[in-house]
This record gives structure tokens, sequence and C-alpha cells, in this order.
């Protein structure tokens, strides 16, 4: 299972990797907790431009971290829900049977986010790790009913917030409370690390994930996030 690239750009830490294995789409995500340059952003772009690389997408950004980006010529591409849950009152665990992911279950989880999943989200093994990796510490739970992968989520915390990084549950074993037993582990599971809340983002047309985020506790913040994409075939 590969990383994608982690680049040290001066003062700036960006991941760069191919979108979901497309050698012609780049997927620029910064990971340095700092707003981009717009030097570096520039020089980033050309960079891989020359590497041969037809477009570029972001991960999805704060309405503060697009702004170098929108002015370096990115349009959007899909606008997200932002939400966060405040662990004050944590729903109680379902009879669902949870259990940690493990190695061998990579392939029939990404089986499942692949038929869950639009493709443009669709994750990949590199997509899966970076969701893995993209905190300090992370959580890989499985659902088991009646096959042993129905469902899984990823879970991270930074400092004092935990973040809902993905869940997803095979299409023909929705409705039955597997999602809203991953995300309630979610929760209690930061709440013992220390996090005082969770965050999770969705994309804004998918009602189905936003109601059940609101029903177990979730809010709606104000400002979303976006993906941004940027065609390198103009000039
Ligand atoms: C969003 C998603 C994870 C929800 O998973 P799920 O297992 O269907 O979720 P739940 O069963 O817990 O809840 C969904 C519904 O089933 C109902 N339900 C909950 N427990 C139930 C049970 N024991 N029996 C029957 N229905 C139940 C809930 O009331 C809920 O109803 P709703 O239609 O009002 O939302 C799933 O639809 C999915 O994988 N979607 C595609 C990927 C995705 O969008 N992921 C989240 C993106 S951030």
């Amino acid at each position: 299972m590969g990383k994608s690239n982690v680049v040290d750009w001066g003062p700036e830490r960006l991941r760069m990797s191919p979108w979901r294995g497309d050698p012609n789409i780049a997927c620029l995500a910064p990971a340095g907790g700092r707003p981009l340059q717009a030097s570096s952003l520039d020089a980033v772009v050309t960079e891989l431009r020359e590497r041969g690389y037809r477009s570029v997408l972001t991960a999805a950004l704060t309405v503060n971290e697009q702004d170098t980006f929108l002015a370096a010529g990115f349009r959007v591409h899909e606008e997200l829900h932002l939400l966060r849950h405040d662990l004050d009152a944590v729903p109680t665990l379902s009879s669902v049977r949870l259990r940690r992911g493990r190695r061998s279950d990579v392939r029939a989880v990404l089986d499942v986010d692949n038929l869950a999943f639009d493709r443009f989200w669709r994750f990949d093994s590199l997509g899966l790790a970076d969701a893995r990796c993209a905190t300090p510490t992370s959580r890989f739970r499985v659902a088991e009913h009646q096959v042993p992968v129905a469902g899984y989520a990823v879970c991270g915390r930074a400092a004092t917030t935990g973040y809902l990084q993905r869940l997803a549950v095979h299409p023909s074993l929705q409705g039955r409370g597997i999602g809203s037993s991953l995300v309630v582990d979610a929760l209690r599971w930061s709440r013992r690390r220390g996090a005082r809340s969770v965050m999770v983002n969705t994309q804004s047309d998918n009602s189905r994930a936003l109601v059940l985020y609101e029903r177990l506790g979730f809010v709606r913040e104000l400002q979303g996030l976006a993906v941004l994409e940027l065609n390198l075939q103009w000039p």
C-alpha cells in the first residue's frame, strides 16, 4: 500500500499524488497547517505541468485555504458540507458487530467503497492509506453483518479534534443501522482519546449521509469546504 508524496516547498508542506491512481490528474493537499503562498502554488503548478499532468484537483479545502488557489485560476469542482459534533451527548452503541480493520480486509473494504461511492469519490488503496495517515492517530473499523465486511469507517484525531475521514456501507446492506454504528463508534473513540469535537464533510447532494449525521447530533457549519480544479492544458 503506497502513500502519496509529501513535499516540503520552502516553508510549506504539500501532499501530491495521482488522483485515484489516474496519471493524468494530480491531487494536491496542503499538509502543513498554514495557507499556501501564491508563489509556492505557482511553482507547484509549473512542476505538475512539466510532469505531464493534464489537470489538478485539490483535497477538500476550507474557505481560507481556497483563496490562493482561486487567485491562481482554480475553479470550484464540488462543494461539500462541513459538520461538527461537540461530543456533549454521544448516542449509545448498537448491536452491530464492529471490529478492527486488518490488512487482509483491504480488498473487501475497497470493494464496498467502490460500490457505495460514485466514480469520482471512489478510493483506491492509496486513497485509503492516505485517509488512515491523515492524522497522527487513526482508527479503521469494519462492520460484520452477513458478510465479513458490510461497511467500514476511518476516523482520526489531531490534537482535540476528531475527523470522520470515511464511511461506506455495502449498498445491499444499507438501512440496517450499520452506518450509524460506525459513526457512533468514531464519536466514542474520539471522545475517549481526548477530542472535544468531531468534524465530517460530505457532498452537498448526499442527503442520506446528511440526515444520518444530523440525526446523530452533528451540526452543519456555516461555511463548507470545496474541491477545486485547474486544467493544466490551458496556458
Ligand atoms: C451514508 C451511509 C454510510 C449510511 O449507511 P447505512 O448503513 O445505510 O446507515 P443506517 O442504516 O445507520 O441509517 C440509514 C437509515 O436506516 C435507518 N435505520 C437505522 N437503523 C435501522 C435498522 N436497524 N433497521 C432498519 N433501518 C434502520 C435509519 O433511520 C436511516 O434512515 P434514513 O433513511 O432516515 O436516513 C450509506 O448510505 C453509504 O454508504 N452511502 C454511500 C457512501 C457515503 O455517502 N458515505 C458517507 C459520505 S461522507
